[in-house]
């Protein structure tokens, strides 16, 4: 079966990036959303990214408008009866999820592929709520999506190798690289990452060095185009945070303990870049060391 059209369940952040580099490399795109106002906020995402590319002179306008025509707009998840493959990038809630896959498991038809973008559900647990255990897949894209090329691609316990084979081809398509995981907490990248992150928030405890040289030494020493601690301002501490719980939970290794400064700092409600303070102070419009908290 050739795989023409796609549907993305979810048009906020990610959906929206995945729903881009869909179109922009070929394929008709279904985005699907709860509401109109939504499917819309997701596509204005997408046509002001695609603006910067031509204003850099990497698309042209005719690509442009080829790109943003492959896309349909959808609230209703009874549109996955007209596609050959499904992405979902919905919110991260098992309960959600599985609404989800039940409902496009009897929509879609019997030989089309779900593929979950999720970061710390099991495939295992989503694909067992189908009948369709050997044709679903984590398919987890990292953000920025248009920017970031790996995507990790997750094999449950039942996933077929033609289901495998077929998801690698359309992210390939989508000028991605993969990689094949198994199906465990944090899959490779991030719990391999909240390893390092767990030594750098030891260090910071530890007194090894204030927070801002740590940024320093991993950006300059090992060439991380940012810093943990400016990261977790990035991407917000609760986000973080809920990833070492979850691996926490998942392996019972007390490497991926939360650390105690993360936990107060969320507790505190200082989640970052979002609330204007998290490990730096952003309430300038710069970025500033905190001199209001007692570390
Ligand atoms: N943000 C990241 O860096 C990142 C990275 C990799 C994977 N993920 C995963 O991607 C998924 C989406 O994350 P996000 O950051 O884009 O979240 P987001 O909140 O920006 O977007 C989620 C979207 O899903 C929509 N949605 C919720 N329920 C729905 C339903 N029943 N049907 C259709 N749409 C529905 C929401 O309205 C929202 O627009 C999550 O599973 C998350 O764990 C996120």
């Amino acid at each position: 079966m050739e795989v023409k059209r796609i549907l993305v369940v979810g048009a906020g952040l990610m959906g929206g990036g995945i729903a881009q580099v869909a179109a922009q490399n070929g394929y008709e795109v279904v985005l699907n959303d709860v509401s109109m106002e939504l499917v819309e906020r997701g596509l204005s995402n997408i046509e002001k990214n695609l603006d910067g590319q031509v204003k850099k002179e990497k698309m042209s306008a005719e690509e442009k408008e080829q790109t943003l025509a492959r896309i349909s707009k959808s609230v209703d998840l009874a549109d996955g009866g007209q596609v050959d493959f499904v992405i979902e990038a919905a919110f991260e809630n098992y309960e959600v999820k599985k609404e989800i896959f039940q409902k496009l498991d009897q929509i879609c038809r019997p030989e089309v592929i779900l593929a979950s973008n999720t970061s710390s559900i099991p495939i295992n647990s989503l694909a067992s709520v189908t009948k369709r255990p050997d044709r679903f897949i984590g398919m987890h894209f990292f953000s920025p999506v248009p920017v970031m090329r790996l995507v990790e691609v997750i094999r449950a316990l039942k996933t077929s190798e033609e289901t495998t084979r077929i998801t690698e081809e359309i992210a390939h398509r989508m000028k991605k690289e993969t990689v094949r995981v198994k199906d465990v907490p944090g899959f490779l990248v991030n719990r391999v990452n909240a390893a390092f992150r767990a030594e750098c928030y030891q260090c910071l405890l530890e007194g090894v060095a204030s927070l801002e040289d740590i940024d320093k030494a991993i950006k300059l020493g090992l060439n991380h185009p940012m810093g943990p601690f400016e990261l977790a301002d990035f991407v917000g501490l609760e986000i973080g945070l809920n990833v070492f719980r979850t691996l926490y939970e998942g392996y019972k290794d007390p490497k991926f303990k939360p650390p105690l400064l993360l936990e107060k700092m969320v507790q505190c409600g200082d989640l970052g870049r979002k609330t204007g303070k998290g490990w730096y102070d952003y309430t300038s419009g710069e970025k500033k060391p905190r001199t209001d908290i007692n570390l």
